[in-house]
């Protein structure tokens, strides 16, 4: 597969993945979804030297500011749910990735950009990074696995008033709150990101996988909350008030929730 939207780069086993739609904030559309998909299920498993993988975004403001809002309004009518399973299925691909992938994030990480972000296995942003999960400002809901995800980064409290209210957070508050692991200035961000990744394949390799396997099966409890995501997703698609959202952000204005 020809990728047009991601930029690949190795070296020394470690591939560098950029989101390559610097005008569109990175925002991940369709095609996007189905680079990543191949990329983590055919390409780099099939790498041999493959060692680490870092995922960051083109330019200085973004990692990656969300699913493409632009691409909402072609959603057919009861075919939300299948798109918040195909991001489900893409991020769980990358959460469950044998070797490392560290998400360096060097801007706005909002929505499924955040949610990306999660599904890595670490995570070191530059001091300009913000973060949330904004989706309620559109009518919806996060829908690539944020509902459960971020509770389990930074607690149930926090994560239920960012989810409500849509606040974006700092990179100092994500770092503070459990959810990265470093912050850095912009210009040692991809270095952090490697070295950190260099150093980890200095170490056994099955028990780098290992410890990925064991680490994510405490997280999969009984009681399947990426389904209920999904389903209420799907839900959130079917208003006119998530068709408003969409449109007052393309339009450059207040959304007027009617509650239908
Ligand atoms: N989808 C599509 N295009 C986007 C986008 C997105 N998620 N985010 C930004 N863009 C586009 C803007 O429309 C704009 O394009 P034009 O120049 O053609 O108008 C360009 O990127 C630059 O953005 P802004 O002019 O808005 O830049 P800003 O500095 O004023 O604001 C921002 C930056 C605060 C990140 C703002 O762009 C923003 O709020 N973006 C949307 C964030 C968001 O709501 N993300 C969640 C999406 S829904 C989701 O992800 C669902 C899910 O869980 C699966």
């Amino acid at each position: 597969m020809e990728y047009q939207n991601l930029l690949l780069a190795e070296s020394n086993g470690i591939f560098r993945i950029t989101f390559n739609r610097e005008k569109a904030l990175n925002a991940l559309n369709g095609q996007t979804m189905k680079e990543l998909f191949h990329l983590f299920s055919v390409f780099l498993p099939n790498q041999p030297s493959l060692k680490g993988v870092i995922l960051t975004g083109a330019g200085e403001k973004a990692f990656v500011a969300g699913a493409d809002i632009k691409e909402f309004l072609a959603i057919e009518p009861g075919k939300g749910a299948e798109m918040a399973q195909r991001g489900h299925d893409v991020f769980q691909i990358i959460e469950n990735f044998h070797v490392p992938v560290v998400a360096a994030i060097n801007g706005f990480a909002l929505g499924g950009g955040c949610e990306l972000a999660m599904a890595c296995h670490l995570r070191i942003a530059s001091e300009n990074a913000r973060f949330g999960q904004p989706e309620i400002n559109l009518g919806i809901i996060p829908g690539y696995g944020g509902t459960q995800r971020l509770i389990q980064y930074i607690g149930k409290t926090r994560a239920m008033e960012l989810m409500l209210t849509g606040d974006f957070f700092t990179a100092e508050e994500a770092l503070k709150w459990g959810l990265l692991n470093k912050v850095v200035p912009m210009a040692d961000l991809l270095t952090t990101a490697e070295t950190l990744l260099i150093r980890i394949a200095e170490k056994a390799p099955v028990a780098v996988s290992a410890v990925i396997a064991s680490v994510n099966a405490y997280f999969n409890k009984p009681g399947n909350g990426f389904l209920e995501e999904v389903n209420q997703f799907g839900r959130t698609t079917q208003t006119n008030d998530f068709t408003e959202g969409a449109n007052a952000f393309i339009e450059k204005r207040q959304p007027k929730f009617t509650g239908n």
